[in-house]
């Protein structure tokens, strides 16, 4: 397969009204590696060889927003579970959409274990696909995410955070906790090391009673290694010289001020009460 991609010349795809460079190579069939740009319908996500043949495509697609169902809305943000059983080639598109920029292989044919969900911002011509992310119908390893993307014309504006936020939102609503497959990107490690730092700044800062390991995991849905390595990364951990115990100090000033940066910069809060959702059995 590595082969056959590197073959490939694809370097940029046009999407809805984007041109958008590619930053790896996926695995299209042969007759749609060999031009320089790849044409995707915004929408269902069908990939084609021209701009004649994607005007075409425009004029007589009647999907304005991805398939499956909404189980999210909140403002102009949806996000839409799709499952891999169901809708195959919207989810097979996805993934080779997803590939153009994921250095390490992923799965692009075998979609079925997975739902897909995807988040869409929304204006009069319909549901503009922003991001999203895969998970396992039944993961054997605990992990809530498998792939997660945020198309790079939308990266930078807090909507991977959101992603993730989501995930753990539907983790929390399974009872259960969970953690983002690994190996994870370089960019996937420092949006999950921000976004477990600023959980974790969250539960922190208000915090009067003592509190274990186990009762932030069920509060937040993280798994306990992943909070470990939070308090870590916050410089909260050290050990006792003497008895080599851990010793927890928390700096409230610190995560208020974590916070405070993060909540400045504006993004897109997730409304928890806007989810309505069942979880899959
Ligand atoms: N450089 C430095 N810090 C970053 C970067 C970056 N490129 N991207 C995210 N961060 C950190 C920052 O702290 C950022 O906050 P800031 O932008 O205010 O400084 C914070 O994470 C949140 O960033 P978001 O804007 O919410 O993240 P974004 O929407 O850009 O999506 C994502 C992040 C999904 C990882 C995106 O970079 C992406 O799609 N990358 C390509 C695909 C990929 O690598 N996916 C992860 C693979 S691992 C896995 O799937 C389990
Ligand atoms: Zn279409």
């Amino acid at each position: 397969l590595d082969q056959l991609s590197s073959a490939s010349k694809i370097k940029c795809i046009r999407f809805g009204e984007y041109e958008i460079d590619t930053w790896y190579t996926a695995p299209y069939p042969e007759e749609y590696s060999k031009n320089r740009v790849l044409y995707l319908c915004e929408f269902c996500l069908k990939y084609m060889n021209s701009e004649y043949v994607s005007v075409r495509h425009k004029l007589k697609c009647p999907a304005k927003h991805p398939p499956g169902d909404e189980i999210y809305r909140n403002d102009s943000i949806s996000i839409f579970e799709v499952d891999g059983r169901k809708h195959p080639i919207y989810c097979q598109n996805l993934c080779l959409l997803a590939k153009l920029f994921l250095g390490s292989k992923t799965l692009y044919y075998d979609v079925e274990p997975f739902l897909f969900y995807v988040m869409t911002e929304a204006d009069h011509r319909g549901c503009h696909f922003v991001g999203y992310f895969s998970k396992e119908k039944r993961s054997s390893a605990q992990n809530n995410v498998s792939c997660i993307l945020t198309l790079p014309i939308h990266q930078r504006k807090g909507y991977g955070n959101l992603l993730i936020d989501f995930s753990y939102l539907l983790t929390r609503t399974e009872k259960k906790t969970g953690s983002p497959e690994k190996p994870l990107s370089d960019l996937g490690l420092v949006s999950y090391r921000n976004y477990w730092k600023l959980m974790l700044s969250y539960e922190l800062r208000d915090q009067t009673t003592p509190l274990s390991i186990a009762d932030i995991s069920h509060r937040t849905g993280m798994c306990a290694d992943d909070i470990v390595s939070a308090m870590e990364a916050l410089d909260m951990l050290s050990r006792d010289p003497e008895t080599d115990a851990y010793i927890l100090r928390i700096d409230k000033q610190a995560l208020e001020a974590n916070i405070a940066k993060w909540e400045a910069k504006g993004y897109v809060k997730l409304n928890p009460e806007a989810l309505v959702w069942t979880p899959f059995v």
